[in-house]
């Protein structure tokens, strides 16, 4: 038997409440840019409290690109537990600046070169269930026999699913395949992790998340995979000439299926997800005047628990003395 020991999404969730805080102030703007900034600023001061030895394995891109957060940065206050860190400060830029549901900031951890490094892959085919249907599903077969797979793991008929689908012309095929099984379907601009942990959720009523989205996105979402059960099945699904031939350059093999397992490796991950613009699934920031509250997604992957954590930020104590100025 063990004693409890640190449970560092504790941390983290402080990490993605400041990106929540900073960026929502951008929602509706239109501005892109400014958000995932004000989102990057208050992430990385907040990274500097928190123990670990980090690198940035899924972060904002490369270092000229992304003057901060970028692959390959150390995080953290440089003592305690060497680990992978994946962040995606506003994961739905664009839902932020347009104002629609499902930006989220996120953050994902796992010890030391547990995480699948993406390399020059940005696009990635996902299919994620949660754990009831983890067996049931296969990348290379047919929409229909996956859904009816998944319809009788879930104990439901076809015409009672809901499939979480990014609405990109990319998944015309996908779109049509999805309907003629019966399966409902809610299309979303942007936002697979979100998606994916919708698939996950037993109280959501999204049942799979399927499609091709980003690749950081899907190692972040294997985070939470290794957390909370269930499966993704993914596969490098480059998306230009340039993004195939660079992944045939670096070694990638394009055909492999990857699982949640391969893409972290280790189930000691930590996972937190703060709410920007709102939604259902997870509530996004609401300002007072004299302060804001948020709302998060806690998973820790050693022991299975999963929090939501509603925390109230009050200015009066909280402008004295933080350099973001979040008021
Ligand atoms: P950003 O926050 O980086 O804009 O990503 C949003 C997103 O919708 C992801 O959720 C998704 O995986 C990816 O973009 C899809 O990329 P694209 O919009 O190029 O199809």
């Amino acid at each position: 038997m063990e004693a409890p020991d640190r449970n560092l999404a504790l941390d983290l969730v402080r990490v993605t409440e400041a990106a929540a805080l900073a960026s929502a102030r951008w929602l509706g703007k239109g501005d892109k840019n400014a958000g995932d900034g004000a989102a990057v600023d208050a992430m990385r001061l907040c990274f500097d409290s928190i123990n670990i030895q980090g690198v940035i394995v899924i972060g904002e891109g490369e270092k000229d690109e992304a003057p901060m957060l970028f692959n390959g940065e150390s995080v953290g206050s440089g003592t305690g537990p060497a680990m992978d860190v994946a962040v995606d400060p506003v994961e739905g830029t664009r839902l932020l600046a347009y104002g629609r549901p499902n930006a989220i900031s996120v953050v994902g951890c796992a010890p030391k070169g547990s995480m699948f490094d993406p390399g020059p892959s940005f696009y990635m085919q996902k299919l994620v269930v949660p754990s009831q249907a983890k067996d049931a599903v296969d990348l290379d077969a047919p929409v229909q026999d996956n859904l009816l797979g998944i319809a009788k793991a879930l104990d439901k008929d076809v015409d009672d699913l809901v499939v979480f689908v990014l609405d990109k012309p990319r998944h015309s095929k996908l779109i049509a395949d999805i309907r003629a099984t019966g399966a409902r379907i809610q299309l979303h601009t942007d936002g697979d992790v979100a998606g994916s942990l919708m698939a996950l959720d037993p109280k959501d009523m999204v049942d799979v998340m399927m499609g091709t989205g980003g690749t950081p996105e899907g190692v972040l979402s294997a985070c939470a995979i290794r957390a909370v059960g269930g499966q993704m099945l993914a596969r490098l699904d480059p998306q230009s000439e340039e993004e195939r031939n660079n992944l045939l350059d670096a070694g990638f093999d394009l055909k492999r299926v990857l699982t949640a397992e391969e893409l972290v490796s280790s189930g000691d991950t930590f996972f937190a997800a703060t709410g920007i613009s709102g939604g259902k699934w997870l509530e996004g920031v609401s300002f007072s005047g004299h302060g804001a509250v948020t709302h998060s997604l806690v998973l820790r992957g050693k022991t299975g628990t999963v929090r939501r954590i509603e925390s109230h930020h009050t200015w009066d104590k909280l402008m004295a003395f933080s350099s973001v100025k979040y008021d």
